[in-house]
């Protein structure tokens, strides 16, 4: 028999899958480790934690399984994009890592404009716009208020690349993950000489770009002797979390999308050709697949805004089934009431950080459902505003598939199907970006010959969910009303921004 692990360094904690080739799910492990919030809207962590939990997701997953380790064909790696990691010459880290969730940045963004000559020209360079996430506004930040720890790096490194090194000694990143740095032409797959010139980033402190499925090292012996991996198991270079996500839900063709609902909310195509937004409203990064890209609209409170519903809101009084009965009672449109999801502000398809959340056309009627509902409905509505966006960069969808806890609720499938105007269709796994990176193992170690021959081994519909057709007019309607909102609201939430800064 033989195995591919897949790792996947996330935010709250790396999740390990280990799967045979031949399509079963073995074991599955997680193991958290902290974030630290040292001023408002700072988010680091250490990546030393990221090391300490990824050794014991595996020996942890290897004393479950109880496999030989020899037959790991390939290790690979999903992780969380964007996440600056400073090293020194003797590759210890100079300070924690600053994370894609982090917004201390809105002066480097603004200073990326300036030096790359505006919007137009930066997307002509690296086919992105400057948001505070990115790692390239992180360098800078780094140099303008840590000089001293600017002078010491040698190598920045994302997370999952920083977990490569410790387990092969060899420093590489590959193409997905190198686009989420706003440093790489993404058409070329390398960095972007003309940017980096005009940022003053030196390119030396820049790991060599790959393609997802190469094998970039093997697991050393003092690795082997900590984890209990064989010494020499091949690891391949792995994917940003959204590309092995897209991966790991068979979105390797044009015209499939994913529409993740987790904590934040991902709406993503495959696409063929590099196609950039030329007002950057949504991403366009390489995917894993050789030699292909996605775009992708990222919604910053989509589960994250039920969760605030279901936690601050109501207290935690009411468990997910009676939210869900409760929104179940009420009719679609929730009788008016809209909710603008954007509790911390929003990315796609309005990069405000200022934004905030808002219950529109509250009445006398409305009751407990109405506002359950109305969050499931308003989070949609921000979904539908990425699916526009990338419909009208000209891709044509014909299948669109849901995931994440979200995807879970059997009303929030038919309020997507109803709001989309669209066919949902839902799979048989749903194991994440951790999956995903296993199957990139799989392809670059040649124990599949292609991510189809992985996808027809692994991954199928189960389900689908038609929209109910007297609904959609009703929804085109609130959507339309929906985004006229934002647009009312855009200078009194910048007001307010200034009240409370
Ligand atoms: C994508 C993004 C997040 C992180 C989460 O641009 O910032 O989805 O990748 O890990």
């Amino acid at each position: 028999m033989a195995y591919l692990l897949g790792l996947d360094i996330g935010t709250s904690g790396v999740k390990g899958i280990l799967i045979s080739v031949e399509g079963e799910i073995i074991t599955t492990k997680t193991e958290g480790y902290p974030l630290s919030t040292p001023n408002a809207g700072w988010a680091e962590q250490n990546p030393e934690d990221w090391w300490e939990a990824t050794k014991k997701c595996i020996r942890e997953i290897i004393e479950e399984s109880n496999i030989n380790t020899g037959e790991i064909a390939g290790i690979s790696f999903s992780g969380q994009m964007h996440s600056s990691v400073f090293l020194d010459e003797e590759m210890e880290v100079i300070r924690p890592a600053i994370l894609w969730s982090d917004t201390r940045t809105s002066k480097q963004c603004q200073e990326i404009y300036d030096r790359a000559g505006g919007l137009e020209s930066l997307i002509g360079y690296v086919s992105n716009p400057a948001l505070e996430g990115f790692t390239a506004p992180k360098i800078l930040w780094l140099r303008e208020n840590e000089p001293e720890n600017f002078k010491k790096v040698n190598l920045v490194l994302l997370p999952k690349d920083y977990i490569r090194y410790k387990l092969t000694g060899e420093i590489y990143t590959e193409v997905s993950d190198g686009a989420g740095t706003l440093l790489m032409d993404v058409e070329q797959k390398d960095w972007s000489a003309g940017l980096l010139e005009k940022l003053d980033i030196d390119r030396e402190i820049l790991p060599p770009v790959v393609d997802a499925i190469e094998i970039t090292g093997r697991i050393t012996e003092a690795v082997a002797a900590e984890t209990g991996l064989k010494a020499g198991t091949p690891v391949v270079a792995g994917g940003a979390d959204n590309a092995c996500g897209a991966v790991g839900s068979g979105i390797i063709k044009e015209g499939r999308v994913m529409v993740s609902i987790g904590s934040s909310g991902v709406v993503l195509a495959q696409a063929g050709k590099p196609v950039a937004d030329e007002k950057g409203r949504i991403h366009l990064f390489n995917h894993a697949l050789p030699d292909s890209w996605y775009m992708m609209g990222v919604m910053l409170s989509a589960g994250m805004s039920f969760s605030w519903l279901k936690e601050s809101l109501y207290n935690n009084s009411l468990d997910y089934d009676f939210l869900n009965q409760l929104a179940d009672e009420v009719e679609p449109g929730s009788e008016g009431l809209i909710f603008l999801p954007y509790l911390y502000g929003e990315r796609t398809p309005h990069a405000d950080a200022n934004a905030r959340g808002v219950f529109f056309g509250i009445s006398g009627k409305h009751k407990q459902g109405h506002f359950i509902r109305s969050v499931m409905e308003g989070v949609t509505f921000g979904l539908r505003d990425s699916l526009e966006l990338i419909k009208e960069q000209g891709v044509e969808i014909n299948e669109i598939r849901a995931i994440g806890g979200g995807a879970k609720s059997k009303i929030w499938q038919q309020i997507l199907a109803d709001i989309f105007g669209q066919e949902i269709s839902l799979l048989n796994v749903e194991e994440g970006p951790a999956f995903g990176a296993a199957l990139i193992a799989g392809v670059g170690v040649g124990a599949y010959d292609s991510f189809a021959e992985a996808e027809s081994k692994m991954i199928k519909v189960v389900k689908k969910i038609a929209p109910e057709e007297e609904d959609i007019d009703r929804y085109n309607r609130l959507y339309r009303l929906y985004r006229g909102l934002y647009t009312s609201l855009k200078d009194n939430f910048k007001e307010l921004a200034e009240i409370y800064s």
